[in-house]
């Protein structure tokens, strides 16, 4: 099984959509094994958008992350990377398909509800930046045979 980061953004929580977010992940099946709200630091968002250092809106994408708490989840399932970031939709509000998280919820790119781990090796790094050993639940999902099948 694989697992995956959601961030969901100051403007999910100031539009009120992030149970409605969470509703999306599970209702398409992917286990839940961590949530919680937590304040970015500014040495987290270096790091997180390090790659985007360079870029001019990364003064404003940091103050953006820290002008409220964030809710973060991770998830688990069959193919959670892919599955998660085609569920967000294209980083834009404004070119993502209707029916995606950023198709349904944003008509921006910088103001965009959600950030997701794009590959499995930067959700693992993502969980160790975002979250305690001890805030990551293993259980047991008794519906996971009927969700996921033989794949
Ligand atoms: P995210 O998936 O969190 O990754 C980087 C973030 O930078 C992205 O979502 C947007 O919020 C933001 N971003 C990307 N491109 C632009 C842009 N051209 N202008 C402003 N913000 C951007």
């Amino acid at each position: 099984m694989q697992r995956t980061v959601a961030i969901l953004k100051p403007d999910a929580l100031q539009r009120g959509v992030v149970g409605e977010i969470i509703h999306r992940f599970e209702r398409k099946g992917l286990k839940l094994m961590a949530i919680k709200m937590l304040s970015a630091t500014e040495a987290q968002l270096e790091e997180h958008y390090a790659h985007h250092k360079d870029k001019p809106f990364f003064a404003d994408l940091k103050k953006f992350m820290m002008s409220t708490p964030l809710v973060a989840v991770v998830l688990e399932g069959v193919g959670a990377v892919a599955e998660v970031r085609r569920m967000a939709g294209v980083t834009s509000g404004r070119e993502a398909e209707l029916g995606s998280i950023r198709g349904d919820f944003s008509i921006s790119r910088s103001k965009n509800i959600i950030h997701v781990s794009d590959s499995p090796e930067a959700a693992e790094e993502e969980i160790v930046r975002f979250f305690e050993k001890s805030e990551i639940y293993k259980w047991d999902k008794l519906h996971s045979p009927y969700t996921f099948a033989e794949d």
